[in-house]
C-alpha cells in the first residue's frame, strides 16, 4: 500500500513536470533528461555481480545444451559415428563448434561440454580427467582452481574466443551465459561455493583416481538425505536408476563421487533436480554436508546397489573411511 501510493505520487510528479502548465509558455520540445553523471562512452557496463547466477553457470558448465534456449536447438555431433556429422545447430548447423580460427573441432567424446575440457573438479590436466587419473584425451592443461590471477573478464574472453582445442563458445552462448559460467568457476575457486578438494582427494591407486576425504558424519548425512533427497530418489536411493539402469543412487555415489558432488551442487541440467544445498551455508559448510551425504551413501545396507557387479567391491578405496 505504501509502495503503491509512493509510486503514484512519483507518477503524478512526473506528469506535472511534463504536462503543460497554463501559466508558462508552451514547451517547444521536450527537454533532454538531466544527466547526473556522464555515461560510459564505449561498450555496455559490465554485468553487475547481482545479476550473476552461479547455479546457471554450474549447469552450463555441466551440459549447456540441456538448458533453454539451447535445448533442442543444439545437439552435439555424435562422436561415435566417425566422419559423419549428424548433430544439430551451432555455427556449422551440424552440432560441431569451431576453434578460435573458425575450423570445426571434432567431437572425440567431449560433447562440447565444459566439464569434459576442465573436468568435474575444474582442475584440468592436474585433476580427475588428467593423465594420472582418468586420462581423458581432450582435457585442457589449465587448472582453473589454481589460477589465482584469473579474473572474470579474462575468463569470459578465454571461453568466448576459444583456441586451437577449446571451442569458441561465444559463437553459441550468450554474453550473459558466459558471465554466469565464469562467475560459477571463480566462486568455486574462491571457496564461496564448495571446492572439490574439500570432498575428495586425487589418488592414483584408487579406481577412477579418487578417494573421499575423512570427516563426514554418516548420521547427519542420513538425516539430510531423508529431508532433501528421499522424496525424489526414494528412502533407499533406488527410485531412479542411472546410466541405463546400471546404478542406484548408492552405487553411483560409491563409484563416482567425483561427479556426484557436482550434481549435488548444481542439480541435473534439464531435469527437476536443482541445487540441493542450503544457499545460506558457506562453501565449506556445504562441502561438509556433501561429505556427510557421501558417508551415508557409502552404507550399502541402507542404499543398496541396482546391479551388484556395477557397485564398488567391498573394501574399495573410493569410499575412503566410510
Ligand atoms: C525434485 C526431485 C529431486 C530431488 C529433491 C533430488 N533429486 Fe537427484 N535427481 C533428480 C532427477 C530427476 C535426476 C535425473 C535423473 C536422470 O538423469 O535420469 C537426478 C539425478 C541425480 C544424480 C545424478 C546421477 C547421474 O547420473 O549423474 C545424483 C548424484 C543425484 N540426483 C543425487 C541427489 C541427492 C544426493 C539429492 C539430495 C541432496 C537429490 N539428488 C535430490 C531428482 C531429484
Amino acid at each position: 500500500m505504501v509502495a503503491h501510493s509512493m509510486k503514484r505520487a512519483l507518477l503524478l510528479f512526473a506528469a506535472g513536470v511534463i504536462a503543460c502548465d497554463p501559466s508558462s509558455p508552451p514547451p517547444v520540445a521536450p527537454a533532454p533528461a538531466p544527466q547526473t553523471a556522464p555515461l560510459p562512452v564505449a561498450e555496455k557496463p559490465p554485468t553487475g555481480e547481482a545479476a550473476l547466477d552461479d547455479l546457471r553457470g554450474g549447469q552450463l558448465y555441466d551440459r549447456w545444451w540441456a538448458l533453454a534456449p539451447y535445448r533442442g536447438a543444439f545437439e552435439p555431433d555424435d562422436g561415435a559415428t566417425g566422419d559423419r556429422l549428424d548433430g544439430k545447430g551451432g555455427p556449422n548447423g551440424n552440432g560441431t563448434l569451431n576453434d578460435a580460427g573458425g575450423q570445426p573441432i571434432a567431437n572425440d567424446g567431449h560433447d562440447y561440454r565444459l566439464k569434459s575440457f576442465f573436468g568435474w573438479d575444474l582442475r584440468g590436466a592436474e585433476g580427475i580427467y588428467g593423465p594420472k587419473y582418468q586420462n581423458k584425451l581432450y582435457v585442457r592443461v589449465e587448472n582453473l582452481l589454481a589460477r589465482a590471477d584469473l579474473e572474470r573478464a579474462s575468463l569470459v574472453e578465454m571461453l568466448r574466443k576459444g583456441d586451437d582445442t577449446l571451442p569458441a563458445y561465444g559463437e553459441v552462448l550468450s554474453d550473459e551465459d558466459l558471465q554466469h559460467l565464469a562467475y560459477f568457476i571463480l566462486r568455486v575457486r574462491d571457496g564461496v561455493l564448495p571446492r572439490p578438494d574439500q570432498i575428495f582427494d586425487l589418488d592414483q591407486g584408487a579406481p577412477k583416481g579418487y578417494r573421499l576425504r575423512s570427516g563426514g558424519d554418516a548420521e547427519r548425512g542420513r538425516a539430510f538425505y531423508a529431508d532433501a533427497c528421499a522424496r525424489c530418489h526414494g528412502a533407499d536411493g533406488k527410485k531412479k536408476t542411472f546410466d541405463d539402469g546400471r546404478h542406484s543412487l548408492g552405487s553411483h555415489a560409491r563409484t563416482a563421487a567425483y561427479e556426484d558432488w557436482f550434481k549435488m551442487l548444481n542439480g541435473q541440467p534439464g531435469t527437476a533436480m536443482g541445487r540441493q544445498l542450503p544457499g545460506r551455508h558457506s562453501g565449506s559448510q556445504q562441502a561438509q554436508l556433501m561429505l556427510d551425504l557421501f558417508a551415508a551413501l557409502c552404507d550399502r545396507a541402507t542404499f543398496p546397489s541396482e546391479i551388484e557387479a556395477e557397485d564398488a567391491p567391498e573394501g574399495d578405496p573410493r569410499c575412503g573411511p566410510y
